[in-house]
């Protein structure tokens, strides 16, 4: 048996999954990713979430591994999405008496996803439970991270909080669970693909989130997702404080499609600007062939934003349209913005590229300009006149 005790009486219960290709059926899983699932041992003892449907019976083993003949009292529900929840049905055959505990939204969700409506405790935000033993678990409710129902538990004695989707990421776990055991660095990157992808729409409540917790002594962040936070918590709540309040750090992304080379000639003159013009964080982004996920994350995580577009069938190149509703879904604020436009015989793409983000405070700059064709001077100087007034909006 592995032990996997990373408090006192705290044991990681979750399953890695690499083999799934798309998480939600969207999102790229290049490093795998994790279920994570807790036990709580006072005299009574809780388990928080469950795991992947996929993965029922090793969890089942997992957690007889470390509790073995003994009951499970309580089944805690921080999050339904099915990533965790899957594993409800197996539990309660294993363990017809177990308590599950969650709020409204999570007792309707469960009998609406599971049919199970027996033995389901509603709590209210800030109820406590005593599991003995030095163990008592407090709820706090933070709807829409990411769905209705999710809470957090926070275990007082040891000032563990258990968050749900909240500061959680891709990557399986390879060996360590808690973040002092290990090599952290793709988890950070992963951390951003997480939150853009998965959470940056509901960045609103992430705020209302993060003041609640604000006065909590926290020793280790248990997310549904990824490592165990302990020795990194700081660094982790400033990369969600940053990213729920829209704060970017220094870099530029250019976001292009390009059938024939003709756009992407003017991607490479305005990367080429920007870097002569001291911006140093150029990500560029062929959209039809890249990694959306990716494209998503540096976008959230990046201050300034060209698209290059071809008109198709008299609109917007699809794949730039399918990346224009998924910034536009995520309500996105304080970018830069500029865009420029391509076209053999139906010009005004940039125009419809701008309407997507009327309503936002982007600060656009002037100078967006449509090539026919193919490049000629006065669009290779445009392209360089974009990147150089782009370059000096950056700076202020
Ligand atoms: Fe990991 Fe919202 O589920």
């Amino acid at each position: 048996m592995n032990i996997t005790e990373f408090t006192k009486d705290i044991y990681y219960v979750g399953v890695n999954d690499r083999t799934t290709k798309l998480f939600e059926s969207l999102w790229s899983l290049p490093n795998g990713v994790s279920y994570n699932s807790y036990i709580i041992k006072g005299e009574k003892i809780a388990l928080i979430d469950t795991v992947h449907v996929a993965q029922s019976l090793k969890f089942i083993s997992q957690v007889k591994d470390i509790i073995g003949d003994a009951k499970i009292d309580y089944l805690i529900i921080n999050h339904m999405e099915p990533d965790h929840s899957g594993a409800i049905r197996i539990i309660k055959e294993f363990y017809p008496e177990i308590k599950i505990i969650g709020n409204s939204h999570t007792q309707s969700m469960i009998k609406g996803f599971y049919n199970i409506s027996e033995n389901v405790m509603t709590i209210a935000d800030g109820d406590i439970i005593d599991l003995g033993n030095n163990k008592t678990l407090k709820f706090i409710f933070t709807p829409m991270i990411h769905w209705p129902e999710t809470m957090m538990t926070y275990e007082t004695h040891s000032g563990s909080l258990f968050t749900g989707d909240a500061f959680g990421c891709y990557g399986a776990l390879n060996g360590g669970i808690i973040d002092k055991e290990m090599d952290t660095d793709i988890y950070f990157n992963e951390i951003y693909r997480y939150y853009s992808n998965i959470v940056m729409k509901y960045s609103p409540m992430v705020q209302k989130a993060l003041q609640k917790t604000e006065g909590l002594t926290i020793n280790n962040i248990c997310p549904t997702h990824g490592p165990v936070w302990h020795k990194h918590i700081q660094k982790v709540l400033k990369i969600y404080s940053d990213l729920c309040h829209y704060i970017s750090e220094d870099g530029v992304v250019i976001a292009y499609g390009s059938m024939y080379g003709n756009t992407e000639e003017l991607v490479e003159i305005i990367a080429r600007q920007l870097s002569q013009s001291g911006i140093k964080n150029i990500k560029i982004y062929n959209m039809a062939t890249c990694d959306m996920s990716m494209a998503i994350s540096d976008i959230c995580r990046y201050k300034g934003l060209i698209i290059g577009c071809p008109t198709y069938s008299n609109d917007i190149f699809p794949p730039i349209k399918t990346l224009l509703s998924a910034i536009k879904i995520r309500g996105l604020k304080n970018k830069v913005f500029a865009s420029f436009g391509s076209y053999t015989w139906a010009p005004g793409m940039t125009k419809k590229i701008s309407e997507y983000f009327e309503n936002t405070n982007f600060k656009f700059i002037n100078g967006t300009f449509e090539m026919k064709q193919a490049a000629d001077k006065n669009d290779i100087a445009s392209a360089i006149k974009l990147a150089q007034d782009f370059a000096t909006i950056m700076k202020e």
